[in-house]
């Protein structure tokens, strides 16, 4: 399931807009009942409003319905930034495949990606 998201990752990266940066990146999420949202980056003349690709592809799953816990796992060409990485564990995702800084694909949880995070008191 892993390498399948990071393939559907690789492939839905073209669709990118990111004509400042030209760093086209892809993301796929998998829920756990089955179905497969895609995300890439989305930037903007006024730089920090550009959208990384996995909350893209987050939001869509997110405005279908789906819930922290809902989601298995996400596939990214690309080593998530700090503040995806605070999504992705929002989502308690199990499974983040993604293209490493030394070439490698791997796969850790999103609580392996944000060691000693704060969870707000129940
Ligand atoms: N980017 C992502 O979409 N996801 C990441 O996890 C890393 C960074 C995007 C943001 C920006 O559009 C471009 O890559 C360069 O940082």
């Amino acid at each position: 399931m892993s390498r399948e998201l990071y393939e559907r990752a690789v492939a839905i990266a073209e669709r990118a807009y990111a004509p400042y940066s030209n760093y086209l990146v892809g993301a796929a999420v998998q829920t756990r009942d089955g179905k497969i949202f895609e995300g890439v980056n989305v930037e903007n003349a006024a730089y920090p409003l550009g959208v990384c690709a996995e909350k893209s592809a987050l939001v869509k799953a997110v405005s279908e319905g789906y819930r922290p816990g809902d989601i298995a796992g996400i596939g990214v060409t690309a080593s998530p930034c700090g503040g995806c990485r605070q999504w992705l564990y929002e989502f308690r995702i199990e499974e983040v495949t993604f293209l490493n800084g030394a070439g490698e694909i791997v796969t850790h949880s999103a609580a392996e990606l944000l060691p000693e995070t704060w969870d707000l008191p129940a």
